[in-house]
């Protein structure tokens, strides 16, 4: 045998290896389903994401004095809108915390306190950041409090989202291709047009998002596109080509922003089927829903707010979708526990409502 054709026979017993695209190095695997179902993730350990550290400027160690006769920062401060039940050295926390999570000094221009404040009038809401973090307040106490059915006891601070800078990496405006119309060679719909933040380049409708995590869906099926019968049936649920491919377009982000496949949540012999399917599949459920609610009811309100520079081409703010949080984890940042050291974000205190005066006796 010459020389050649042992490098020919070499390069030949190699080729099974290449066309079965076959990743060397050791696996991951979870099992999401029964046995047999094929319910399992593989995973590539050296892709998997490392271990996490949440940047600390020196509130880890700031035990605060959480006394119920403590001074409270409602009482204290002059404009503490939505932190008012919080004890003065439970809110200074928050605030050092919060400059590390948003907007760090050398992060950004202006970082640091100033970010959101004029240095000179704390109190003053004249830095439209300090309207907006206002909201967001309210927005993450909101998420740990009724949307359990998601977050569970791991809950979410302002780093799950935003990891020390101020725009979050990932988010999601009204794509303005969806609706345009291309002239005589017809419209896309905003199809083929791959990009990686919708369809995780598939030529599914690109923009899943607009139609499925914007706002609150009331009839509650819009995803839900099987139809309920072997065979059509007239007048019975059914669903058009165009709504389907926005489902499997809005499944796909949502796989690849966990960074899982369909089987992680869905068992394949029938995609519509709850009883089949993994218990993340209603975790995902609920958190579909508190995504339009993050949406609907916490950023679109805050259009008016923004700087042009912080809208989209349609004029809307950026929004939140599952990989704003999620990044490519099945449990954001690998499942650290947020709400544990900041349990004043999970909570929503009752108003403060005056006290009726007594009734006269008599
Ligand atoms: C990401 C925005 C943001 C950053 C950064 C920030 N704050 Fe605040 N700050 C707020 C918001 C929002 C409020 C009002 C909270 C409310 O209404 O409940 C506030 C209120 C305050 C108040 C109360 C003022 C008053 O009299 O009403 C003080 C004091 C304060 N912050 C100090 C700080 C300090 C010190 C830093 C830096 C370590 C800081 N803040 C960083 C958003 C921010
Ligand atoms: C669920 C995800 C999420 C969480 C949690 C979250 N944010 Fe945001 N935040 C966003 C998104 C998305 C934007 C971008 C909106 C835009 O720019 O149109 C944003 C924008 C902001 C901005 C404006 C920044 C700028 O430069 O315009 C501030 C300030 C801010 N958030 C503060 C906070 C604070 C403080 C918390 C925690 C109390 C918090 N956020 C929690 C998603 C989140
Ligand atoms: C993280 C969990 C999760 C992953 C991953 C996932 N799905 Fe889904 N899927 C859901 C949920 C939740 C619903 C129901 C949504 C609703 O009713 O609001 C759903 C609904 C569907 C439906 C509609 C079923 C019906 O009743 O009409 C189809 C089809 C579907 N998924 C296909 C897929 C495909 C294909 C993939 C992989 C590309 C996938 N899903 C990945 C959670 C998931
Ligand atoms: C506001 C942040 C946030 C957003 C946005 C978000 N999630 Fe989550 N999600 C979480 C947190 C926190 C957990 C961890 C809960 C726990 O510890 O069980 C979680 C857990 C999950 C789980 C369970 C994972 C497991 O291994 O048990 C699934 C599935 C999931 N999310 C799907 C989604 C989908 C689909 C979307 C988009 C429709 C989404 N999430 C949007 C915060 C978020």
């Amino acid at each position: 045998m010459t020389a050649s054709t042992l490098v020919k026979a070499g390069l030949l017993a190699g080729l099974p290896l290449l066309l079965a695209a076959c990743e060397v190095g050791p696996k991951e695997i979870a099992q999401s389903g029964h046995r047999g179902t094929g319910m399992v993730q593989i995973a590539q350990k050296a892709n998997l994401p490392g271990p996490v550290t949440i940047p600390d400027e020196g509130y880890r160690d700031w035990e605060p004095d959480r006394s119920p006769d403590a001074e409270k920062a409602g009482q204290f401060y002059q404009n503490v809108q939505v932190l008012g039940d919080l004890t003065t050295d439970e809110f200074n926390r928050l605030m050092v915390a919060i400059t590390a999570w948003v907007s760090p000094e050398g992060s950004v221009e202006n970082g640091g306190c100033n970010y959101c404040h004029n240095p000179e009038n704390m109190a003053s809401d004249e830095v439209y950041t300090k309207v907006v973090a206002r909201k967001m307040l309210q927005m993450t106490r909101a998420i740990n409090v009724n949307w359990t059915g998601h977050v569970k006891q791991t809950g979410v601070t302002c780093y799950t989202c935003h990891r020390g800078q101020p725009v979050p990496a990932n988010y999601w405006t009204i794509d303005p291709d969806a609706m345009a119309r291309m002239g005589i060679t017809g419209n896309r719909f905003g199809q083929n047009n791959p990009d990686k933040t919708g369809a995780v380049y598939s030529s599914l409708p690109h923009d899943p998002f607009t139609a499925y995590l914007k706002a609150a869906d009331p009839t509650e099926r819009k995803i839900r596109i099987a139809g309920v019968s072997a065979y059509p049936v007239s007048g019975a649920q059914g669903a058009t080509l165009q709504a389907t491919e926005g489902t499997y377009g809005l499944m796909m982000h949502m796989s690849d922003s966990l960074g899982v496949n369909c089987t992680f949540c869905h068992n394949t012999h029938s995609f519509s089927d709850w009883s089949g399917s993994s218990a993340q599949r209603a975790v995902s459920w609920y958190g579909i829903r508190m995504v339009r609610d993050i949406n609907e009811g916490y950023i679109t309100p805050l259009t008016s707010v923004f700087p042009v520079n912080r809208l989209g081409p349609e004029g809307d703010p950026f929004k939140v979708n599952c990989t704003t949080c999620h990044a490519g984890q099945n449990k954001p940042l690998g499942g650290i526990r947020m709400i544990d050291t900041f349990p004043e974000l999970a909570r929503i205190p009752a108003p403060v409502v005056a006290a009726a005066p007594a009734q006269p006796a008599g």
